[in-house]
């Protein structure tokens, strides 16, 4: 099978087609900078909740941010209520985005609760009628797309038929995370139920789940006929992962894989970027984003599980630069 090189939603074209998935408290606008730079084609926004915006919350208006100013401005939006969704979807292209993605997928209680995420693939008829009102509020030459799961439990494996009716009522493609909600992020993710959903929508597919290398990222492609893969949590501390996707899925060679100069270069651009970008947003906000994603981009390097102790036990930016600069050291000359 030729691998795919670009991803099509109308005239979006996402190449490569491998995308950072939204991922709330984690993809944060460093991080997509970051994973974009390093070969993504696209990242979405942490979710948007339509409630939160709908009510002008500016916690959740911050949320509206592009990435670099040369991949698609994808934004994820979350909620179940059409006209809440709708209005949401306008604000989202009045601030610029290019293509709106729908979660179909969270498992998490309290968006169960409120009847959006995965709850939605119970109700087959409000999703439509949320993907109908985001359709028509958003210009339409902004892609608007749903993120699913393979149904809620292994009794309502749903998802071909559940994406057939929202590409009915809108949508122009679909993700598809290959777990139950039931499973939540237990087991593994079955590419047998994305390939389904393949088969059953005239669409593109971004398949998702579990991808952790090039090679796990092209099997996926492979086995379910999919255009594209999303990446979750394999991207944690690990950009270079993008590199290696996109060589793989443009015919170029593969990157070498990070050394720790590399990975100490990464965790001082990181630290430098989140310092910089977005002045009004907290400090304490900032430092958090710094101590997680210096903890992953050292989880490999000698030292690193008492690097990450001491991290998230300094809560000062000087402070952290130093055990930074200590850890290099220590790595240069293992005692
Ligand atoms: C911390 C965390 C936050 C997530 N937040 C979202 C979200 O906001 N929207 C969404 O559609 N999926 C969300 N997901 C699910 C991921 O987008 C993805 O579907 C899932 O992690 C499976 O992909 P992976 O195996 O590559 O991680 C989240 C997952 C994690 C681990």
């Amino acid at each position: 099978m030729t691998l795919p090189t670009a991803l099509s939603l109308g005239s979006l074209v996402i190449s490569p087609p491998v995308i950072l998935a939204p991922m709330a408290g984690v993809t944060t606008l460093v991080m997509r900078r970051v994973c974009e730079r390093a070969g993504a084609g696209a990242s979405f926004t942490e979710m948007v909740s339509s409630a939160a915006a709908f009510r002008s919350v500016p916690s959740a208006l911050a949320l509206f941010e592009r990435g670099l100013p040369d991949k698609p401005y994808a934004v994820q939006i979350v909620g179940a209520d059409p006209h809440e969704m709708g209005y949401t979807a306008h604000l989202a292209a009045e601030r610029g985005a290019e293509w709106i993605d729908i979660n179909m997928g969270c498992p998490a209680k309290d968006i169960i609760r409120s009847g959006s995420g995965a709850a939605m693939m119970r109700d087959p008829g409000r999703a439509a009628a949320v993907v109908r009102s985001v359709r028509a509020s958003a210009p339409g030459r902004i892609p608007v797309t749903v993120k699913i799961r393979a149904g809620w439990d292994d009794a309502s494996l749903n998802a071909p038929d559940f994406a057939r009716r929202m590409v009915d009522a809108g949508a122009c493609g679909v993700t598809v995370h290959g777990r139950t909600r039931a499973q939540v992020f237990t087991g593994r993710s079955n590419p047998e139920h994305i390939a389904r959903v393949v088969q059953a929508v005239s669409v593109p597919v971004i398949a998702n789940g579990d991808v952790d290398s090039a090679q796990a990222a092209v099997e996926l492609v492979e086995r379910t006929g999919a255009a594209g893969v999303m990446i979750g949590r394999a991207s944690w501390g690990n950009p270079w992962l993008f590199s290696a996707c996109r060589a793989a899925f443009l015919g170029e060679p593969p990157p070498p894989p990070p050394d720790a100069a590399a990975r100490f270069a990464a965790m001082r651009a990181y630290f430098d970027e989140v310092l910089a970008a977005q002045p009004d947003r907290p400090h304490d906000l900032k430092v958090t984003e710094i101590q997680k994603n210096l903890a992953w981009i050292s989880s490999s390097l000698p030292g690193g599980r008492v690097f990450r102790n001491r991290i998230f036990r300094t809560s000062t930016a000087d402070a952290l630069r130093t055990l930074i600069d200590e850890l290099e050291r220590t790595t240069e000359q293992p005692a």
